[in-house]
């Protein structure tokens, strides 16, 4: 991926949104912080998106992570889209209470997730009607352009350490809404993993067994996971696959 990836530092921008000015190293401060790109206002799938991070502003919130939304429209444009995305919102509660009242059968993970709408954007939503902001932070998308010609973002979305430096990035094109269960579930992993010398396997999520790093020696091991650990027997006897809970 070409421009800013896993392991660079964040420019430290000054960006315009909905809450103000914000110098983007100061608006980190000691927090992950997500930063995520949409296409455009007033566009169906970004309406979506914004709205699932107002609902699932909560959960990043427990986790002390503060979230920032772009969009390359101006601070106006994005005040007036916002009536619209919590509107949709809104329209989203009316319609899982209409299900409940007349007893639609809902999967419980449906019930969970959209009775968690209603929710007002608490986050700032930058602006980048220059499109110099997503220029710096590797989020245009150069197949999609507006009617005046200009690149629109992505669907990029950074997850920033406290330490300013890129940790995890997802680059998604227009026509892909993103997965915020997935987002959530990375951002645990790497919560998790900055804490211990462990790495997440395959669709863990939290509470689940973690792996140890295999830079650790079972010594090690022995030292920094009071619980233990098990080794999976593999037939090339390297004994690196190895579980614990943390
Ligand atoms: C959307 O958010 O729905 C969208 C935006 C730009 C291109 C395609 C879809």
């Amino acid at each position: 991926m070409p421009g800013l990836t896993i392991g660079d530092s964040l420019p430290n921008l000054q960006v315009d949104t909905t809450h103000g000015k914000i110098n983007l190293h100061d608006y980190v401060g000691d927090s992950f912080t997500i930063i995520f790109s949409h296409p455009g206002d007033f566009t169906p799938v970004c309406t979506t998106e914004l709205g699932a991070m107002a609902a699932y502003a909560d959960k990043f919130a427990q986790r002390g992570v503060k979230l920032l939304g772009l969009s390359c429209d101006d601070v106006q444009s994005h005040k007036e889209w916002i009536k619209d995305i919590e509107a949709y919102n809104v329209c989203i509660c009316i319609c899982i209470c209409i299900c409940i009242f007349i007893n639609q059968n809902l999967p419980v993970n449906t019930i969970v997730m959209l009775v968690q709408k209603g929710k007002k954007v608490t986050y700032p939503i930058a602006a980048d009607p220059n499109r110099e902001i997503i220029k710096q932070l590797n989020m245009v998308d150069p197949d999609e352009k507006d009617a005046s010609g200009q690149n629109l973002p992505s669907r990029a979305l950074h997850i920033v350490g406290p330490d300013k430096k890129i940790k995890l990035s997802f680059l998604y094109p227009a026509s892909t809404g993103r997965n915020m269960d997935e987002v959530v579930r990375a951002l645990d992993s790497l919560i998790k993993a900055s804490k211990h010398k462990i790495a997440t396997p395959v669709n863990w999520k939290e509470g689940e067994p973690v792996v140890i790093a295999p830079s650790v020696s079972n010594d090690e091991a022995r030292k920094m996971f009071p619980k233990g650990f098990q080794t999976v027997d593999l037939p090339s006897n390297k004994d690196y696959l190895r579980f614990t809970n943390v």
